[in-house]
């Protein structure tokens, strides 16, 4: 259920970062530049490529294909970035819309000290965007890593479709957690832990009080200790 407003792709964020520490923070540069629509909660906040708050227990993987134009999403990356115990990744911001540019070896690396992994991204096409694809394709490659056993999965996603198009006997015929039938399949391929997804339905268009309920309820769910098998 695209939005009806002209989809043409806008150019990638073309600035790439490395890692940092403590409350350490990588701003993508001018391609996630703030539009005049969002409101000022999101102000002056720059889109950050990684960020890692204390010891992250939580590893945070967000994708946007036209980081300029999301607003939803955007304002999401704000409570994310903001966890305790986590770090934050954008991954067009690292790897601009390179599909097979992941660094593989540093991507799993950060798995080993981590319990539980967050996917982030809105709804096209109902699936995930291209780039978080590539991200498991390259990353995870076509076996289950190891590294990955035991650990929680939560899928953090965004549509335009609401909650009476999400259902059996709805337009789309399907609920959300059925269009995430790829993702659970790989919960369970990989040995993790696929938590109830948190999608925020219907978003599309949200305005500040919608975005600021939206911003608590996923930082009330990343302040809730990672699941366990
Ligand atoms: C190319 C494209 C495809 C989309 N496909 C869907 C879809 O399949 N189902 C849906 O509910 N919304 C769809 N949408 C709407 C987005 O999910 C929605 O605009 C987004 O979640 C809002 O977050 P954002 O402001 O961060 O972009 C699509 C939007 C675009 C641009």
């Amino acid at each position: 259920m695209p939005n009806e407003r002209d989809n043409s792709p806008a150019t990638p964020d073309s600035s790439h970062a490395g890692t940092v520490s403590r409350r350490s923070v990588v701003t993508a540069g001018a391609g996630l530049a703030i539009g005049a629509a969002v409101p000022k909660l999101l102000s002056g906040t720059g889109a950050q490529a990684q960020v890692t708050n204390g010891t992250p227990r939580t590893l945070i993987i967000a994708s946007h294909p036209y980081p300029d134009r999301s607003v939803v999403n955007r304002a999401l990356w704000e409570p994310a970035q903001a966890a305790d115990d986590t770090m934050f990744k954008n991954l067009e911001s690292v790897y601009g819309d390179n599909l097979q540019g992941f660094d593989r070896t540093a991507e799993r690396r950060l798995y080993q000290s981590m319990e539980r992994l967050v996917l982030m991204f809105p709804i096209h096409w109902f699936n995930m965007t291209p780039m978080m694809k590539a991200y498991m394709n390259e990353v995870w490659g076509s076996g289950a890593p190891s590294e990955l056993r035991g650990k929680e999965l939560l899928v953090v996603t965004t549509t335009a479709g609401g909650p009476d198009a999400y259902r059996r006997d709805g337009r789309l015929g399907f609920t959300i957690e059925e269009v995430l039938t790829p993702l659970r399949a790989s919960a369970n391929y990989t040995s993790m832990i696929f938590s109830e997804p948190l999608a925020f339905l219907g978003a599309a268009g949200a305005g500040a009080e919608a975005l600021r309920q939206y911003q608590d309820t996923l930082a009330a769910r990343l302040r809730e200790a990672p699941r366990k098998a």
